[in-house]
């Protein structure tokens, strides 16, 4: 129980004719400065059913409430303010930790209803970009967030493996390209092949025919055309994975865009019964004016199907697949005006689910405030990015702690959590700028720090071999300690607030608090000085402990016990 209920049920034995305990709790504060309480309840609410003046109903009210949880109750004119007693409350917060260890904070409210996450979906033959690492990260920490709180996430990769690309593809692999070079660096040969097609085409127009007719033939499912379709998608797959790898995101489902070719002839189909088609300059077209948007694109004039076409098909797939309560898009900011045209077109199609689709966008990462794309004239390859965040956590670790045995280890899990937790790290809104050196540095806001605070945290319960007993007492008393209790003791309701809003960055944030209230305590404390509250006081670094390993969990970034 959080001390707002604590309060409100109190509160509520003394108005309980009046009042139910939900009223009490929608009228209580968080008081501005600790000098008035930790909880405060203005009566005006109350003055009319007793027909008093609200400072009087705060003076009788105190008389009235019974109050071992707390230090004490002030009445300041009209209001009450609540001081919490912190040897209770603290006991009470340590002992539920302790007992629940990391299942502290979760929820049944998601009832196994099952989530789509539409996330990564990076385009086969071309790098991943950072946009589609912060769709992977982001969507892989709501995941993790939403299983806490009862849902039953389901990750699936739309992979952007269709389009009139791969006619291009397979004209320039075929006049210039070679199989070993594919296999040894597909990406890389694939986006060379690609470039060339263009830089050839310029010149030599007939190039384009050509791919337009292999395309053709690809959709009309020639042998030659899917098999190196097939192969090219096979070999970018590889490279993606080892990213997916290094981060540790799994995916329940690479079905992409080619996976709905032969289901979008029923969404047509659809469209054309219900009346929503219309012909425009030979294309078909779904008027959405009136939901002030411009018409969605579903065939051009050439017959050929479009983005979103595949994602109508998309959609309805996995509705009917999984029945989902609810379907995220975890997809950039740029896309937002696609995702409405989506959501439009299904809810005129009759499908009341379409209110359940959310697109859950980002800003974008910028280096010295542009827009990361290139540098030294090449596209940064994500996998790159990370490497040298591992190069750069080994380095540190080799300085501070040299004797650490599974360096190599640790220096992955500290380089790439420290990319991961940079990126949630902010309201996924926002754009963010990326430096390296800042993004793996043990101390300010970043995740190296958020981990070596943990590190430290575990080697004193080490030291003092201790593990918390849920049954015994943990009171404490001071200052420093009852402001890491309140940041433990909301965990909970920290964790819905991440759910509903899918916000990683508020579960990012509460770690950063923890760990920032944490180190203030232990350089105010000597924790392992024998007295009678040394117990509560390893209680208290074991807790922390417990909630901020948790926290990484669900950003999906380790936590190593030493380093
Ligand atoms: N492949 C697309 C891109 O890189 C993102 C796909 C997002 N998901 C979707 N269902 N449209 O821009």
């Amino acid at each position: 129980m959080n001390n707002k209920e604590i309060v409100a049920q109190a509160i509520f034995e003394a108005v309980k004719e009046e009042l139910t305990i939900e009223e009490v709790g929608r009228l209580l504060e968080n008081p501005k400065s600790a000098e008035h309480g930790d909880v405060a309840f203005p009566t005006f609410a109350l003055a009319k059913i007793y027909r008093k003046a609200p400072q009087q109903i705060a003076a009788d009210l105190a008389k009235k409430i019974n109050g071992d949880r707390f230090e004490k109750i002030d009445v300041v004119g009209p209001y009450l303010n609540f001081f919490m007693n912190k040897e209770v409350i603290s006991s009470l917060v340590l002992k539920e930790i302790a007992k629940e260890g990391s299942t502290f904070g979760d929820s049944v409210i998601g009832n196994k209803g099952n989530v789509t996450i539409d996330m990564s979906s990076p385009n086969i033959a071309k790098p991943i970009s950072m946009g589609h690492l912060r769709s992977t990260v982001i969507g892989n920490s709501i995941s993790l967030i939403l299983d806490k709180v009862g849902f039953q996430p389901v990750k699936i990769n739309h992979l952007g493996d269709w389009g009139t690309q791969f006619g291009k593809l397979i004209v320039a692999y075929q006049k210039w390209g070679s199989e070993e070079k594919v296999k040894a660096e597909p990406i890389t040969e694939l986006l060379r092949l690609y470039v060339q097609f263009h830089e050839v085409a310029e010149s030599e127009p007939a190039l384009e025919d050509e791919a337009r007719a292999w395309f053709k033939k690809l959709e009309e499912n020639d042998e030659e055309a899917v098999e190196l379709w097939k192969w090219f998608r096979s070999e970018s797959l590889k490279e993606f994975d080892k990213i997916y790898q290094m981060l540790e995101v799994s995916f329940d489902s690479y079905n992409g865009e080619a996976f709905y070719n032969d289901k979008m002839a029923e969404v047509v189909t659809m469209l054309e019964e219900k009346h929503l088609l219309k012909e425009d300059q030979g294309a078909e077209i779904v008027d959405l004016s009136a939901y002030e948007l411009n018409p969605a694109l579903i065939k051009k004039s050439d017959g050929a199907t479009l983005y979103i076409t595949r994602d109508l098909a998309a959609a309805i797939y996995r509705k009917r697949t999984y029945n989902f309560v609810k379907s995220l898009y975890v997809v950039g900011n740029e896309q937002s005006i696609h995702f409405k045209q989506l959501k439009a077109v299904l809810k005129e199609m009759g499908f009341d689910w379409s209110d359940e689709m959310t697109h859950v966008p980002f800003g974008l990462i910028t280096q010295g405030g542009k827009k990361l794309s290139t540098r030294k004239g090449k596209i940064i390859l994500l996998e790159e990015v990370l490497n040298e965040a591992i190069e750069s956590a080994l380095n540190q670790i080799v300085e501070k702690n040299p004797d650490l045995p599974n360096k190599e280890e640790v220096a992955r899990q500290v380089g790439v959590g420290a990319v991961v937790f940079h990126d949630l790290k902010n309201d996924r809104l926002n754009n963010f700028d990326f430096e390296l050196e800042e993004v793996v540095r043990f101390e300010g806001e970043t995740g190296p720090y958020v981990q070596y605070t943990h590190a430290r945290a575990m080697t004193i319960l080490d030291k003092a071999g201790f593990t918390p007993n849920p049954e015994a007492v943990y009171a404490l008393n001071d200052g420093d300690s009852w402001e890491i209790i309140k940041l433990l003791q909301n965990y909970p309701e920290v964790v819905m607030q991440a759910a509903n809003q899918y916000e990683p960055s508020v579960i990012a944030k509460h770690s950063l608090k923890v760990a920032q209230a944490f180190n203030k305590y232990y350089a105010h404390t000597k924790i392992l000085v024998e007295d009678e509250q040394k117990d509560a006081r390893l209680a208290l670094v074991s807790a922390v402990t417990t909630i901020l390993k948790e926290d990484l969990r669900l950003l999906g970034v380790h936590a190593p016990n030493k380093m």
